[in-house]
């Protein structure tokens, strides 16, 4: 098989803070193929952004990588220079949106304007070359190329968004991150910002991390995807498999708490509890609190991420093997039958 275009390897990121340390991010490894379109998801403060931000470099100033690896065509980038990350890394390989980016062009410049100072900072491309490059992008993403003489605060919301994304394509990356893209947007929008994206994966030649707290949105788009909690990932691998077998209690309740097409009279179960504080060592699985059917193991240890069969799928549920019988009994019934306590 072919090396992964990035990897990430038993990550551990923690946050200092006037209270301690927070353990935002325990032993996540997963990793992107060229060409793949990948989604992170999980609840608020699962991590996702923590981790997008740790690739490109960008951790605020109280977090820290404090364990593992990250790996771009096999080169170890945690420990490189900011030098380094933005001569090399930075836009030219991988490309990041931030979450609510709505606000990062420059107000007050064209932004055909824009594209030419870009270009002028990193490139030796000529006047003419950005601008021709910048008018293919805004086609790609759905804007019309005459556009591009416009100022940022003439476009609306959803325009926006898609010019940033535009312009994060700009340099040719074979990796983009987006945070988040599509959360301020209204549905219709959603869905031509999504459609987009599948076709600027195919278009340009580029993988795509989507990060998002809707695993519908990833199960309609997606290839592969990690789904995190408490700063762990419960489970990883093809979205397909993920869809018709999940493996771990989290991203089958997950799948439960959003609607689905082929079920759009279903209930939407919610998951109750919240995770972990994260305050100590995380040297249990952070779902054993809210899990229907954890057992006094699931707190004794760190779950290790393991293969579920032959198959591209990952679990950290130490019970995997009996997910699918657990979730068709009610949760009330499978915890007294299997005695497990509920930590809390
Ligand atoms: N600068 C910081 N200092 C201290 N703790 C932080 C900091 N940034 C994030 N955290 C904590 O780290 C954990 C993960 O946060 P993160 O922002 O990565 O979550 P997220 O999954 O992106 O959430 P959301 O869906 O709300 O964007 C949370 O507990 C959060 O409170
Ligand atoms: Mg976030």
């Amino acid at each position: 098989m072919s090396e992964p275009l990035l990897e990430i390897d038993g990550l551990d990121i923690r946050y200092e803070t006037k209270d301690g340390e927070i353990h935002a991010v325990t032993d996540a490894s997963f990793a992107i193929d060229t060409n793949e379109f990948f989604g992170l998801v999980g609840e608020s403060g699962s991590g996702k952004s923590t981790i997008a931000k740790s690739i490109i470099g960008g951790l605020d100033d109280n977090g820290s990588v404090t364990a593992g690896e990250i790996r771009f065509r096999g080169e170890p980038i945690h420990s490189m220079t900011e030098r380094e990350l933005s001569e090399r890394i930075r836009w030219k390989e991988i490309a990041y949106i931030p979450q609510a980016s709505m606000n990062s062009l420059d107000p007050i410049m064209r932004l055909d304007k824009q594209a030419v100072e870009l270009a002028k900072v990193h490139t030796d491309w000529s006047k003419q070359r950005a601008i021709d490059r910048l008018t293919e992008l805004f086609e790609v993403v759905g804007l019309p190329g005459e556009r591009i003489y416009e100022y940022p605060h003439q476009f609306s919301g959803g325009m926006q968004q898609r010019a940033i994304i535009a312009f994060s394509l700009f340099l040719e990356p074979s990796l983009l991150i987006a945070d988040e893209p599509t959360t301020a947007l209204d549905v219709i929008m959603q869905d031509q910002i999504l459609t987009h994206l599948k076709s600027i994966q195919e278009e340009e030649d580029v993988s795509i991390v989507m990060i998002t707290h809707d695993i519908s949105v990833i199960f309609e788009n997606c290839d592969s995807m990690a789904v995190l909690h408490g700063g762990q990932v419960s489970e990883l691998g093809d979205v397909t498999r993920m869809f018709d077998s999940p493996s771990h209690p989290y991203s089958y309740l997950l799948q439960q708490a959003f609607p689905d097409i082929r079920h759009p009279k279903r209930d939407l179960s919610v998951i109750e509890g919240q995770p972990p504080q994260l305050q100590d060592e995380v040297d249990y699985c952070t779902f054993a609190n809210r899990c229907p059917w954890s057992t006094d193991e699931c707190v004794e240890s760190r779950p290790p991420l393991q293969a579920v069969g032959d198959d591209n799928q990952y679990t950290s549920c130490i019970r995997y093997d009996e997910i699918e019988e657990l979730g068709h009994r009610s949760p009330e019934n499978t915890r007294s039958e299997v005695g497990g306590s509920n930590h809390e």
